[in-house]
């Protein structure tokens, strides 16, 4: 029985990443290289599949398939196949000739095209397939076309060839229309061809001779201009990487703006591709949002906050402070001036304020962290008020232990509570105590090393009784 094909079925994306990057002078390669937190070869990926393609090859040097990273950036389901040595870019075509056996139709992109748009690309598909063309083009007119290769064409204005920069003569590079990088193939036709693309000038296979090859078959040969010139320059060397972060971070900015969130200074704020925001958050000058953060609505971050890999609520307020890979309830207030460290997971209506540095811990709902201080490897519970300058001793020099303070607990400033420790509900801890021992719910230990106070202290009392 036949199955039906989905739109897509037939077109299989590869991706060209195993140049060695000289130009960007790193130890990295050049795809492994951000743009706004994502490894360029990601942003190529993401967009080949959100352009429809059923499945996705990259092609890599030898090493790089095991390079966990570059596995990761090609993103799930991906293909890494190997070109032996670097060879130019149709000899890197060719390399992935097995891993897209079946494909009908190819579109293929470069690895240091982190701007490109799945529109782009869909566009590019459908001139392809409507026009029945062997090689679809997708091109770009720029102000500056140093670098690229150039679109020539004849008298009728049909293309006759791409010319890379190094074989241009003046004529030549004084054309303004340059070859994006990203093409749509016939599949059998493409690969009919490449094995005899002969070496150019610089003694490698270029891609872009295919051109000329199918112009002298009689092949069509379509191209589709990019609306947008900005999203197919490529990346080369680190000015054009900044260049790049520049436009895509605009990008993002402009999106979260006409999804409902304030930002009032989008020059000095920096969103990482991924990160959400919800409608109603502000976003104040100097705040960074990194790698997986998600923020819920009607929110207030910054100025001057960094969150990286935080999720936080809604109302919540995160001023002046470090997030990192912590979950942060509705209506929080955090800063200025405070560190959340990996692990900490903060409930609803907690305020912690200024110089608070919190690590590995859970806050519990209605929680004060007002001051100065350190909780780590702790578990609060609700309603908890921590005084100015407490510090939870985690360390004994060899090993971290745990802090568990119950609901409604105050603790008094300046209190040491050297851990394992666990602090009874409802107890509490005079100014300056050093808590060396588990105190029992309701009881009210002061000194040092912190003892009960007696039974008749009026203090004690009011400290038993049950919290309103
Ligand atoms: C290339 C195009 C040029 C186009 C420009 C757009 C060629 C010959 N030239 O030039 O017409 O205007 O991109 O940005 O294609 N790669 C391999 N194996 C190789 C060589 C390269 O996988 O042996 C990969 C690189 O990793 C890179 C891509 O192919 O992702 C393009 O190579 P690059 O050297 O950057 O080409 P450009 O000089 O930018
Ligand atoms: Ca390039």
């Amino acid at each position: 029985m036949a199955t039906r094909k989905r739109p897509g079925d037939s077109w299989y994306g590869v991706v060209l990443a195993a140049g060695k990057g000289v130009r960007m002078k790193s130890a990295r390669p050049k795809v492994l290289h951000t743009v706004c937190g994502v490894p360029m070869l990601a942003h190529a990926t993401a967009a080949l599949r959100s352009a429809g393609v059923s499945k996705v090859v990259v092609v890599v040097s030898p090493g790089a398939e095991n390079d966990r990273a570059l596995q990761e950036a090609a993103g799930e389901g991906a293909r890494l196949a190997v070109q032996q040595s670097q060879l130019g870019t149709a000899n890197a075509l060719l390399a992935a000739r097995e891993a897209v056996a079946g494909a009908v139709s190819l579109v293929i992109c470069y690895g240091d095209v982190p701007l490109i748009r799945p529109e782009t690309l869909k566009d590019l598909m459908s001139a392809h397939a409507k026009q029945r063309s062997t090689v679809t083009i997708l091109t770009a007119r720029v102000a500056n076309p140093t670098g690229f290769g150039r679109m020539v064409r004849s008298s009728d204005g049909a293309v006759t060839a791409i010319v890379e920069e190094k074989d241009a003569d003046e004529r030549v590079r004084a054309i303004t229309e340059i070859n994006s990088g990203c093409y749509a193939f016939d599949a059998s036709w493409i690969w009919s061809v490449l094995p005899d693309i002969p070496r150019s000038r610089t003694g490698e296979h270029l891609l872009t001779d295919v051109v000329a090859a199918a112009i002298g078959a009689g092949r069509k040969v379509v191209t589709v201009e990019a609306a947008d010139a900005a999203e197919v320059s490529g990346v080369n060397d680190r000015v054009q990487l900044a260049e790049a972060e520049r436009l895509m971070r605009r990008r993002i900015l402009t999106a979260l703006m006409l999804d409902g969130v304030s930002i009032t200074d989008p020059a000095t704020t920096y969103v990482d591709a991924g990160v959400s925001v919800g409608a109603d958050t502000t976003l104040w000058p100097n705040t960074h949002l990194r790698g997986k953060t998600a923020i819920g609505g009607r929110c207030q971050i910054g100025p001057n906050s960094i969150l990286d890999g935080a999720r936080v609520g809604d109302d919540s307020a995160i001023v002046a402070s470090h997030v990192e890979s912590s979950v942060i309830g509705s209506r929080v207030h955090v800063g200025p001036f405070s560190r959340l460290r990996p692990g900490t997971t903060i409930a609803d209506d907690v305020f912690v304020g200024n110089y608070a540095e919190i690590k590995n811990s859970t806050i519990g709902s209605g929680t004060h962290i007002g001051h100065f201080s350190y909780t780590g490897d702790a578990t609060l519970g609700a309603r908890v008020n921590i005084g100015a300058g407490t510090i939870t001793c985690n360390f004994d020099g060899e090993a971290k232990h745990a802090t568990v303070i119950e609901d409604d607990v105050l603790i008094g400033s300046d209190t040491m509570l050297v851990a394992p420790i666990r602090i009874g509900a409802r107890a509490r801890t005079g100014a300056g105590a050093v808590a060396t021992r588990d105190v029992p719910p309701g009881v009210t230990v002061v000194g040092v090393p912190a003892r009960p106070l007696p039974a008749s202290s009026k203090r004690h009392r009011e400290a038993s009784r049950p919290a309103p």
